[in-house]
């Protein structure tokens, strides 16, 4: 039976980290339809089919469907893939969400888009709020600031979600989370950033927020990233003890001397205080994400949702 508050979500970008953390959460009181390009097979969701670079895809989509809402999780979000395939990087990061923003607006459909704390350049000391001027140092991080601009010119209504989030993905290898301890179980020496520092939330705490975003109708720019700012190298050595895995294997090191073509921002340390402020609550703490994380790699989450592509 459908509850009052229930509404259709649609998700784009169904099979990434993101999407389908979300999808999981949001079906737990929404109607969930899921977009892909064909990886999920049995989802315990419906799940549409599409190429998002093919002209009329959104609007084919959105009228078949008719959501409520729209979370566009989609995007060529690899930062050195996006320095090789620029035009695709902008076509993905920029034209289809401001073709997304246009649509929506439209048929009145609450409008979310993904972007990133990379817009900054991390030269601000502190924290860097939603009123500070973005300097994007790459092909991603422009695309992905050209998406945000795009999406709110033409959508005012819209939510733009600056973040940054870790949590279990379908191939088992999308967040630095699932980077250490799957190098650490395996014995093997990682390099952790010392010069790079973030705001890591746990993905299920960012789906929350983000519904709770839309139950809200909040609109306009967000930074919705985890409370708690920290370098690289200390998130890996937290996932390692809680995992129980040898935090020694993690090599401090800096990110220049990492041999990344794409350049990194050094302080992507965002404020959550204007989100913690319109939700009316405070942002989970660090710990709190990362007993989650753990909780259901305990509980085989990795492997349930790895099973939803065979
Ligand atoms: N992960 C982070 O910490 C982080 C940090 C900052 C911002 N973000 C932003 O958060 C959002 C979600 O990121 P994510 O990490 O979940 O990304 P992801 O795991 O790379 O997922 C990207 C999704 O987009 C889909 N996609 C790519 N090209 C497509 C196309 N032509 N047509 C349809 N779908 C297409 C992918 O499908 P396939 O599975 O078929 O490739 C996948 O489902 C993105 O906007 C990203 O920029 C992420």
């Amino acid at each position: 039976m459908l509850r009052e508050h229930m509404a259709r979500i649609l998700i784009t970008g169904a099979s990434g980290l993101l999407g389908i953390n979300l999808a999981l959460e949001a079906k737990r009181e929404h109607d969930v339809i899921g977009v892909d390009r064909g990886k999920l097979k049995s989802a315990p969701f419906r799940v549409l089919h599409a190429n998002l670079l093919r002209v009329g895809s959104v609007n084919a989509i959105l009228d078949s469907t008719r959501p409520a809402w729209l979370v566009n999780c989609a995007a060529l979000a690899n930062l050195e893939e996006c320095e090789k395939r620029p035009d695709d990087a902008r076509i993905l990061n920029a034209e289809v969400p401001a073709e997304m923003a246009e649509a929506c607006a439209k048929r009145n459909i609450k409008f979310v888009h993904l972007s990133t704390d990379a817009v900054f350049d991390g030269t601000k000391e502190g924290a860097y709020t939603e009123a500070d001027e973005p300097n994007p140092q790459g092909v991603y991080s422009q695309t992905k600031l050209d998406g945000e601009r795009a999406v709110l010119q033409v959508n005012p209504q819209a939510i733009v979600a600056r973040v940054n989030f870790y949590g279990w993905s379908l191939g088992g290898r999308r967040s630095l989370g699932e980077f250490f301890v799957n190098n650490l179980s395996e014995g093997k020496n990682v390099n952790g950033f010392t010069d790079v520092i973030f705001c890591p939330m746990w993905v299920n705490h960012l789906a929350q927020a983000l519904i709770a975003m839309l139950e809200k109708d909040l609109r306009g720019l967000y930074h919705v990233v985890g409370a708690q700012a920290m370098n690289k190298y200390q998130f890996g050595v937290e996932v390692a003890r809680k995992f129980g895995l040898r935090e020694n294997l993690i090599e401090p090191q800096s990110v220049e001397r990492s041999g990344l073509t794409a350049k990194r921002s050094h302080n992507l340390w965002l404020s959550v205080h204007k989100l913690s402020t319109d939700l009316g609550r405070e942002i989970p703490s660090f710990s709190t994400g990362l007993d989650g994380f753990y909780t259901q790699f305990q509980q085989g989450y990795p492997q349930k949702i790895r099973s939803y592509q065979q």
